[in-house]
């Protein structure tokens, strides 16, 4: 028996229309196989090769699940803890064993997203992924113009200047922040250091996923689209994540 799917049977599953639809995108040469261009005919194995369209990567890993978590405070980012504490893990009732993607501090609120995909976790919290995060903070005082400008421009913390970040004043000591870095406690330290300390602070969207539905300690499973868009904010290509240590 040959070895490997289908190519087309596998894209169909990844999402990209019937398997007719996948013959086409095939034979127009759009379809890659650990960079070389695929034929019709090709067979594959979804979980180790890197399989792209049009220069993205498919979300085709069987068995590979994903989910979002609307993170409540004093909930701990890790797998399992020691001193029996909640976890993001136990608040996801899943067939298989996932992890977080990234983290949030325990009093940290907001969407995280959990799964059993290594790859794409990788490529999520990779330094060079540059995946917007958003979060609404609520801090001490409120904010002057010139220190809202100064979180837009970076601020200097103990381990570097923050890169540039997109602040906006929501109402009296309410801050939306757009940043692209992934450091640890990254935006209680950039509001610390114009010296407004957080008083709470929430995640409300990762890349082009968010949801604003989904209530506190609740989880749900990300659509095929969701997964897809997810792969495309991480900007990185075939070349980089098929050279990717796993
Ligand atoms: N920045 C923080 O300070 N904490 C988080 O949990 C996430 C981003």
């Amino acid at each position: 028996m040959e070895e490997g799917e289908r190519l087309q049977k596998t894209l169909a599953r990844a999402g990209y229309g019937s398997r007719r639809a996948c013959e086409i995108l095939i034979t127009e040469g759009r379809v890659t196989v650990d960079g070389r261009t695929a034929q019709l005919g090709n067979r594959v194995d979804a979980l180790t090769q890197t399989i792209c369209v049009d220069g993205k990567l498919t979300p085709s890993a069987p068995g590979a699940v994903y989910y979002l978590l609307n993170k409540p405070e004093g909930v701990i980012t890790t797998v399992d803890d020691p001193q029996g504490r909640p976890t993001v893990v136990s608040l996801v009732d899943a067939p298989v064993r996932i992890f977080p993607v990234g983290r949030l501090d325990m009093n940290t609120e907001g969407l995280i997203i959990l799964t059993n995909d290594g790859k794409l976790a990788h490529l999520l919290t990779h330094p060079s992924s540059g995946v917007a995060k958003e979060y609404l903070v609520r801090v001490e005082g409120d904010p002057s113009p010139a220190a809202i400008r100064r979180l837009r421009e970076g601020v200097q913390l103990d381990d570097g200047m923050t890169a540039p970040a997109q602040v906006s004043r929501v109402s009296e000591g309410v801050l939306r922040l757009v940043i692209h870095e992934g450091r640890n406690r990254q935006v209680r330290r950039m509001c610390s250091a114009i010296d407004h300390e957080v008083i709470r602070l929430v995640r409300t969207r990762i890349g082009p996923i968010q949801d604003a539905t989904l209530s506190p300690g609740s989880s749900r499973l990300l659509s095929i689209g969701e997964v897809r868009k997810l792969m495309d904010s991480v900007g990185i290509t075939e070349n980089a994540s098929s050279t990717m240590p796993s």
